[in-house]
């Protein structure tokens, strides 16, 4: 009798630990685990639907404090119902080949990927510095799959728009532009005067522009758009895509300058485009920032701070910083703000803040839920 209770204690021991039910819901910062139960490891992420799928693409991180350099590259994991995670494996690989400016060792930020149906092919773009230099280079980097999950062929990593104004600056104002004034203490205010002023701009024209935080955005007409913070992080750029995707054209504008917004997130609700940015501090959460315009290549208008909460939960967007924002597979204008906790101190244990994008008279705004469901949405 005692062997068959004990035998019972084991199976029931054994059951609980090796399933474990599927989510039915969000839970803000918890640990997500994945179908391994290992948690999700896809920060700064950018998504992807297809065939009824959404596909979830992120910066694999490493424990201790050099794991924000990427050591292995981009994960992808793919979900049916936006809860359950299944790990897809690495979509684009660092390079061992130390020639490779996609070195093992180098940075690679805030992957994003899109589908080209010309092409038939699956392109990324992302934040790409290279190895020992920190944040200097300021690359957009492309890569190329007939796969969704890969392997991703790496093309290029570069700087952008070298010799090319932007469609809202006149030549004769940038003619008039000074040069940086190199004897000044720089100050975070220097910077943003830099910037307003177009200094920074002119002293990159030459050599291309700066890209750092980035997001691609399809519209519509299956025209594609790479969203970036240049200039120091102070200034937005937003260019067309060619039709194939791999490449920028020359159409682009230049959005706030001096307003120092990183992590840019665009999606498209009744007409309007709106766009989820942060402040620039770092790994640091601070008060995040909603923009509108008519056209995506128009003129841009800051609504303030999207969050709705206590002082604590505005001044840093519930601890989170912006990646994308996911619209809902078969919900009418249901949208997820999903944003990363950054943990610098062991980057692989980040976090995932997703919230519900609430409208109210057609304006976004966001709340804290620690736990919640695709119930919210009604239609
Ligand atoms: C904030 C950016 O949004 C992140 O992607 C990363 O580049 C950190 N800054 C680095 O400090």
């Amino acid at each position: 009798m005692y062997k068959y209770i004990l035998l019972l204690i084991f199976s029931l021991l054994f059951y609980n630990c090796s399933t474990t039910k599927p989510y039915t819901k969000f839970k803000t910062a918890e640990k997500w685990l994945d179908n391994n139960k290992v948690h999700i490891n896809a920060h700064g992420g950018g998504f992807l639907i297809y065939n009824k799928t959404y596909y979830w693409y992120g910066e694999h991180k490493i424990s201790g404090e050099k794991g924000n350099k990427a050591m292995v590259g981009v994960r992808i994991y793919s979900s049916k119902d936006l809860y359950n995670w299944k790990n897809e494996g690495v979509a684009l690989q660092m390079i061992k080949n130390t020639s490779s400016k996609l070195q093992i060792g180098s940075i690679v930020e805030r992957p994003k990927v899109i589908y080209n149906k010309k092409t038939n092919k699956f392109v990324m773009w992302f934040h790409h510095e290279l190895k020992d230099q920190a944040y200097k280079a300021a690359l957009t980097g492309v890569a190329v799959s007939d796969n969704i999950t890969g392997p991703f062929e790496y093309i290029n990593s570069f700087r952008i728009h070298a010799n090319q104004l932007p469609i809202n600056l006149l030549q004769k104002d940038f003619d008039s532009i000074l040069p940086i004034n190199e004897n000044q203490k720089l100050t975070k205010q220097i910077r943003i005067e830099q910037a307003k002023l177009g200094q920074l701009f002119k002293r990159d024209f030459e050599n291309g522009q700066m890209s750092r935080d980035m997001t691609l955005f399809v519209d519509d007409d299956e025209t594609a758009y790479h969203i970036t913070a240049s200039e120091e992080n102070q200034t937005l750029l937003i260019s067309k895509l060619t039709d194939d995707y791999l490449s920028l054209t020359n159409d682009y504008i230049r959005i706030f300058p001096g307003q120092r917004n990183e992590a840019p997130a665009i999606f498209k609700r009744k007409g309007k485009y709106f766009m989820f940015t942060s402040g620039l501090t770092g790994w640091n959460p601070n008060p995040g920032k909603l923009a509108i315009a008519d056209k995506l290549m128009g003129n841009w208008t800051f609504l303030g701070n999207p969050c709705r909460g206590t002082k604590e939960e505005m001044a840093t967007t519930f601890w989170s910083q912006s990646t994308y924002v996911i619209p809902v597979i078969g919900k009418k204008d249901a949208f997820i703000f999903a944003a990363d906790r950054w943990r610098p101190k062991n980057p692989i244990d980040g976090r995932y803040v997703w919230l519900p994008v609430q409208f109210e008279n057609d304006i976004p705004f966001l709340e804290l839920f620690p736990h919640w469901d695709l119930s919210i949405f009604k239609n």
